[in-house]
């Protein structure tokens, strides 16, 4: 299947192709000791995470291990209640609420994990939505150029409902590059796609993401995917980890040799 009316090459789970690209070495964004709590219950507890210009990392883990909490502090959605979040040389905690904000609209773009389409707008007015705020005109042109990138020329006037899954979710990733973000916070971009269908939108997601040369901090339960990212973590009891990587796994399974 394409996503383009041209044909993908399909990947086995072992073959995955990493995308690996070479990071900046500039840092984008410097998550300093994140903490979250709701109520009394503590979600993260210290995170740290430095991500470089153009970078692409991936978080896995369990349900409710705070990896959603994480992408909503890191894309300025939510403030931690300790440690500080630097988005390109900004330190967010000193900005006003709408600095602040025009910084999330103008350097974030945001894949939710329910994609969250307006369901009276039409995929055309969905992506053009973010060029709207803070009383600019709609930029209808560049949203038609990104629904036709993500192959969706043919449905710009469909609401969502009229939409398949995968086809919303295109939309939700056009419409997250709606006003050229430097970093892209994707919540499980493939979380509620077959097979089939999330192994094109990954292949569509990482040509997006070397074309306008983004950082992306990507959530993620497809191993295909967290494969082609450059790093790969693991959100453990509040805290990021290094994911272990199928290579020091097979390393692992090597049984140490015995002394004779
Ligand atoms: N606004 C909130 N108020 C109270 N609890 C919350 C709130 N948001 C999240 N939580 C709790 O925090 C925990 C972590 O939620 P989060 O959405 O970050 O998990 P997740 O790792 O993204 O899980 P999943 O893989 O299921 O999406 C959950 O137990 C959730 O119930
Ligand atoms: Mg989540």
């Amino acid at each position: 299947m394409s996503l383009r009316g041209e044909p993908l090459p399909t990947r086995q789970a072992n073959q995955a192709k990493p995308t690996r690209q070479s990071p900046a070495t500039e840092p984008l964004l410097i998550l300093h000791n994140i903490h979250r709590q709701f109520g009394e219950t503590i979600i993260l507890q210290g995170v740290n995470l430095t991500l470089n210009a153009g970078e692409a990392v991936a978080i896995v883990g369990p349900s409710g291990s705070g990896k959603s909490t994480l992408l909503h502090v890191a894309g300025l959605l939510d403030i931690p209640d300790q440690g500080t979040v630097e988005l390109n040389g900004h330190n967010t905690a000193k900005l006003t609420d709408d600095a602040r904000a025009k910084l999330r609209n103008t350097a974030c773009g945001f894949v939710y994990q329910f994609h969250h389409l307006l369901r009276e707008f039409t995929a055309l007015e969905n992506v053009a939505l973010p060029s709207a705020i803070g009383g600019q005109p709609a930029n209808l042109a560049r949203a038609a150029e990104l629904l036709a990138s993500v192959g969706l020329a043919h449905r710009l006037h469909h609401l969502p409902t009229q939409l398949s899954g995968g086809e919303q979710q295109r939309v939700a990733l056009a419409r997250a590059l709606m006003n050229q973000p430097q970093l892209l916070l994707a919540d499980e971009p493939t979380g509620n796609l077959d097979p089939h269908t999330a192994d094109a939108v990954t292949e569509l997601l990482f040509e997006l993401i070397a074309a306008q040369g983004m950082a992306a901090l990507i959530v993620t339960h497809n191993p295909l995917l967290a494969a082609r990212c450059y790093r790969q973590f693991t959100m453990h009891e509040g805290l990021l980890q290094p994911a272990e990587t199928p290579s020091a796994l097979r390393k692992k399974s090597i049984p140490s040799r015995r002394k004779t």
